[in-house]
């Protein structure tokens, strides 16, 4: 029996899903969707409340202030709602109505940006709001997950420890890199290990994380349209592209066999299966983090208009055979090697 007084408290680490039996790969999945935020990000948001507490930042009458694309916010909801602070969440158009009712829901003020900066990104306007409110009144606190240490050190203490508990033989891991937090805490930690192991990176196409050209993505989580400044690249072996219809088919089908992943799960996994499919697994040992759940991408990712109104009718085929057939590797799978 677990008994907690609160919410943060709780966080299922040890549950993964074998995906041999749907992909035909050997994959375990971690799951990180089992808490009271539904996501990873309540690692990397009780770290980052829990510094800036120590550090005195956080006094009577604070307001938390974080740009976040959904997760985070609803993750620091519910640490300002236990905790009695304060929370705005600075978003843009892309973010899920679901995850913008959960935090008004738990107390938090939501604050929407509409219009992309002059580079034509969402999160640099994010960023400006942000900024601009903070210089207008000291009462806003803003965590800053783009360049806060404890969104990395979150996951070097947590995740990476966790998957190297139960895979004492783990070969390559993949990571979705969004602020790079996960990918960069958990590379880190997988670094000092005592046995190699190959961090390969999942972004999405049209992100700049890599060096790619930007373009549209539609998918909150993963992708950023500015360089993550908590990535440093040096500690990531490889890097694969995904494009947004590949991670749709992937939710779609693992949808089909009765879990209901987000977006995300599905970029990390298509570009996972390719990987595999295209390299010598047979003694291979394959971890992915999946971040979150489906419930907030009902309206989106399993929504029959919105998928045919952003990406056409072909994004509904069900592409059965696409992963059983992956030798070369997913066509929309573009991979660099560092
Ligand atoms: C659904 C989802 N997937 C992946 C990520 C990326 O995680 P990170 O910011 O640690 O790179 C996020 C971050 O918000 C997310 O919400």
């Amino acid at each position: 029996m677990s008994v907690i007084s609160v919410p943060q408290a709780f966080n299922e680490e040890d549950l993964y899903v074998d995906l041999r039996p749907i992909f035909g790969r050997s994959l375990y999945l971690k799951c990180e969707g089992f808490n009271f935020a539904g996501s990873i990000k309540l690692k990397a948001a009780n770290e980052m409340v829990e510094a800036a507490d120590r550090a005195g930042v956080l006094k009577p009458g604070s307001v938390l202030v974080e740009s976040s694309s959904g997760n985070l916010g609803v993750a620091l909801s519910v640490i300002a709602a236990s905790k009695g602070y304060r929370f705005l969440c600075v978003t843009d158009s892309r973010c899920n109505l679901s995850a913008r009712l959960m935090m008004e829901a738990l107390g938090s003020q939501v604050h929407v940006i509409s219009e992309p900066d002059a580079a034509g990104g969402f999160l640099g306007a994010r960023i400006d709001f942000i900024r601009a409110l903070c210089a207008s009144d000291d009462r806003y606190v803003w965590l800053n997950q783009y360049t806060n240490p404890g969104n990395w050190k979150a996951h070097y203490r947590t995740t990476a420890p966790a998957i190297a508990r139960e895979f004492p033989q783990l070969d390559v891991l993949f990571v979705g890199a969004g602020t790079t937090g996960t990918l960069m805490g958990c590379a880190r930690y997988f670094r000092e290990w005592h046995r190699p192991v190959r961090v390969v990176a999942v972004d999405s196409v049209g992100s700049v994380t890599f060096g790619g050209a930007p373009g549209r993505r539609m998918i909150p989580g993963l992708g950023a349209s500015v360089r993550p400044p908590l990535l440093d690249d040096s500690y990531v072996d490889e890097m694969i592209n995904v494009e947004e219809v590949d991670t749709i088919r992937a939710c779609h089908r693992l949808a089909r066999h009765g879990f209901l992943f987000g977006g995300s799960t599905g970029t990390v996994v298509t570009g996972a299966i390719s990987w595999l499919a295209s390299h010598d697994t047979r003694d291979v040992t394959a971890v992915g983090i999946a971040p979150d759940l489906g419930e907030r991408y009902l309206d989106t990712i399993f929504q029959t208009d919105w998928l045919r109104a952003i990406y056409g009718t072909d994004v509904l085929t069900p592409a059965e055979d696409h992963w059983h057939d992956l030798d070369p590797p997913v066509r929309t799978c573009h991979r660099i090697a560092f």
